[in-house]
């Protein structure tokens, strides 16, 4: 594929089989844990959200060590909630997530290489009594993200689908997003991490095994990203952190040239009426509060923030949203569909390259410098 294919096209069989032996290799061999990583991109810098830093205090070493997630993709309300964990490694999100849906909820995680879902099966049991529960609301999966129609998962059964730093190694971009959306219930979302570039990058970097490997070679441009979900049908993405990478090994900066790179976590609602735009109809919410860990603020996105008991005017796709998913019991919506005003004046940004459709330097924050942050 090069940059004037399109990128909801899949490629060849052999090549995709090809792209999948490269990234099983570096993650079953290759690396033996994040400190053998020669860039920043699989890393997390910064300091853990709240909340999180007792969950990941209860994850087991070994785990931990194997980490390559590039940011926190736990949102919020997940009490109950069935979770799919796409590129699953090790298991350290997905035991952090066991714990906030609790022992009434359920994640599953998925992945193709041996060595991870080993070391993630291995501390099973570990993990349920350390959280206290009767047995493992957790379950690991081996197979392809491109595939997950052959799993056995029920269709529409997920509440949330978390990814974290791992469809920028999918040779087939529009399969894993056309496949999660059918596995989502109405109203269910994606909430995902992962590496983009500010441009399309020449096709032979995501032959390059390091490159590749570590989230750099197959990184999408962001743009192409917004296209590719629109097409699986999520009509809206929406842009929740950003934060650029930085390559500072000489050898590996020499081959991606001048183009940059981001990680940001987006979230993909799995609401058919959607709109590609954010359209004015003079609707408002309020958030009443009651979100565990938000008792007084909610922000949806970079650029949807809700204070507790304020009356905040939404374009037609946030009203949507905050009254078909998991959210709504917490919101109060005022106004209908009846009459549409024009586009919606400000809607955040859906670019993280902070240039983009509009900047978004407010949820930029300062990229880790240095070969892996995680060393
Ligand atoms: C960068 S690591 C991230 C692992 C985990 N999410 C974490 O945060 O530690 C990428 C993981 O995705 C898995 N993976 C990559 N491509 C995949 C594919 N096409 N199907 C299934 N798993 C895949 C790899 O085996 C590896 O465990």
């Amino acid at each position: 594929m090069n940059e004037h294919t399109p990128v909801t096209r899949a490629p060849a069989a052999n090549e995709q089989a090809k792209t999948k032996n490269l990234v099983r290799e570096y993650y079953g061999k290759v690396l033996t844990s994040s400190d053998d990583l020669k860039t920043s991109a699989c890393c997390t810098p910064g300091a853990l959200p709240t909340g999180l830093k007792a969950a990941l205090a209860n994850v087991h070493e070994e785990v931990r060590a194997k980490y390559y997630g590039c940011g926190f993709v736990a949102p919020e309300h997940l009490e109950g909630a069935r979770i799919l964990d796409l590129g699953s490694g090790s298991g350290q999100d997905a035991y952090v997530l066991a714990q906030m849906v609790g022992p009434k909820g359920k994640v599953v995680g998925v992945d193709m290489t041996a060595e991870q879902l080993e070391v993630a099966r291995r501390h099973q049991e570990w993990h349920s009594k350390r959280f206290g529960y009767c047995c493992s609301n957790v379950q690991f999966v081996e197979g392809y993200i491109e595939e997950l129609d052959k799993l056995g998962l029920e269709p529409a059964s997920f509440d949330v689908i978390v990814s974290n730093c791992v469809i920028n190694l999918s040779p087939d971009k529009a399969a894993v997003l056309a496949g999660a959306r059918s596995l989502l219930k109405p109203g269910g979302e994606m909430y995902f991490a992962d590496v983009y570039s500010d441009r399309r990058l020449p096709a032979g970097l995501k032959d390059d095994p390091v490159l590749l490997g570590e989230c750099l070679g197959g990184a999408l441009y962001w743009g192409d990203f917004i296209e590719i979900a629109r097409a699986a049908g999520f009509a809206d993405a929406r842009l929740v952190t950003a934060r650029p990478l930085s390559v500072d090994d000489p050898a590996q900066a020499a081959k991606v040239g001048a183009a940059r790179f981001f990680s940001a976590t987006y979230r993909l609602f799995n609401i058919s009426d959607l709109e590609a735009t954010c359209e004015d109809y003079g609707q408002a919410v309020v958030y009443n509060g009651g979100i565990a860990g938000h008792p007084d603020v909610l922000e949806l996105d970079n650029g949807s923030r809700f204070d507790t008991g304020k009356v905040v005017p939404v374009c037609g796709n946030t009203f949507h949203i905050l009254t078909q998913s998991r959210l709504a019991p917490f919101f109060t919506p005022v106004g209908s569909f009846a009459t549409h005003y024009g586009r919606f004046a400000s809607c955040g940004s859906k670019s993280p390259v902070g240039g983009g459709e509009s900047a978004v330097a407010s949820v930029v924050v300062p990229g880790a410098s240095g070969g892996s942050c995680c060393s």
